[in-house]
């Protein structure tokens, strides 16, 4: 009872902040954004926050499904940037789309949330728990970015995008998933909470990141996890359409496909004008794709994502 994606939508915050605009804040230069990251602008809050893109994003996922939102049976929001702790994002958004029947809760596994959250929607349908999954990535990671700190905080922007998954007779891939709490300092976000910051004006209250041990982790397991869901389904790298990777940075794309001997037209990206959103990037760029007319049925996809934790993961996916 495989599950297969029957929708996608998306929701980008009205306001595209370009690099030029980042001068105003720290110092830094459109030129030196673009080639260390590929990132030409980014879409930031303004009105909407992670519920409003989330819902806009569900909705649009359930038109293009042609279902009902009653029909949804497990609604997953991978998040680390919502505007309430309790209730979770997740309930905010059933009652917002009116999915009545659908057991709800979040999942914060940072950049590598959704594929988390697509790992748990895929299990629970294969073992018949479920027959339908609404699986949301959404994040204003504007506020959690320090805006003083020129090292991190053009790299990020905010939307959401999600997906509809459906059981079906198409084959099951199992997915692979790593995690390396040693390795936590890399990418830290303190709570509001630990107690251990008096000030927000506490550069530490804001994301900090070591760039370059991000960099060299992602470019390191992303091609090994990649690989290793590849083995473990009896797949060559050859049968792949796509690999649609966490949109972190054009420079690590660039070193994956390098890695992997594939050509880069292989590893569509949209991070020259989403920068990077987190959990919502890879449903984002499905979805833009999808619209686009890009996916076609039959294509094996491979979804690959990295971050805080460390975590990392991939996925295979027949469209
Ligand atoms: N504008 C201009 N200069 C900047 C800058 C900016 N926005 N950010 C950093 N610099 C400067 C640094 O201060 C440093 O200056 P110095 O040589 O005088 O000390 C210089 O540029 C080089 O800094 P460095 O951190 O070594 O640059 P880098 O080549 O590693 O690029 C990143 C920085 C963040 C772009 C890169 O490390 C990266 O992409 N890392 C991965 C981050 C990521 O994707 N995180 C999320 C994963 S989910």
């Amino acid at each position: 009872m495989a599950a297969f994606i029957c929708g996608t939508g998306s929701c980008l915050p009205a306001y595209r902040m370009t690099n030029e605009e980042w001068t105003q804040y720290v110092e830094t230069s459109d030129a030196w954004i673009r080639e260390r990251t590929g990132i030409e602008s980014r879409h930031i809050v303004r009105e909407e926050t992670c519920v409003s893109m989330a819902v806009q994003a569900a909705k649009s996922a359930l038109e293009q499904a042609d279902m009902e939102a009653g029909e949804i049976d497990l609604l997953v929001v991978s998040t680390i940037s919502a505007e309430h702790i309790l209730p979770c994002a997740a309930c905010e958004v059933q009652q917002q789309i009116g999915a009545a029947n659908a057991v709800c809760f979040d999942l914060n596994a940072a950049c590598s949330g959704f594929l988390m959250a697509y790992h748990t929607a895929l299990s629970g349908i294969e073992t018949g728990m479920y027959k339908t999954a609404l699986i949301i990535g959404s994040e204003c990671m504007s506020h959690l970015m320090n805006w003083k700190d020129r090292g991190t905080c053009i790299l990020f922007g905010d939307g959401a995008g999600a997906v509809i998954l459906k059981n079906s007779s198409r084959p099951f891939y199992l997915p692979a998933g790593h995690s390396d709490g040693s390795k936590k300092d890399a990418l830290l976000l303190r709570s509001r909470h630990s107690g251990e910051i008096d000030n927000f004006t506490d550069p530490q209250y804001y994301m900090q990141m070591d760039g370059q041990a991000v960099f060299k982790f992602a470019v390191r397991q992303v091609p090994e996890v990649i690989r290793e869901v590849l083995k473990k389904n009896g797949l060559k790298q050859e049968d792949i359409r796509f690999f649609i990777l966490h949109q972190a940075n054009r420079r690590i794309t660039e070193a994956v496909a390098r890695h992997l001997k594939e050509p880069l037209d292989k590893f569509p990206m949209n991070v020259d004008h989403c920068g990077n959103t987190s959990s919502a990037s890879i449903p984002i760029l499905l979805d833009e794709m999808n619209r686009k007319g890009e996916l076609h049925r039959g294509d094996k996809i491979v979804l690959a994502g990295f971050g805080a934790g460390l975590t990392w993961s991939a996925a295979v996916l027949e469209w």
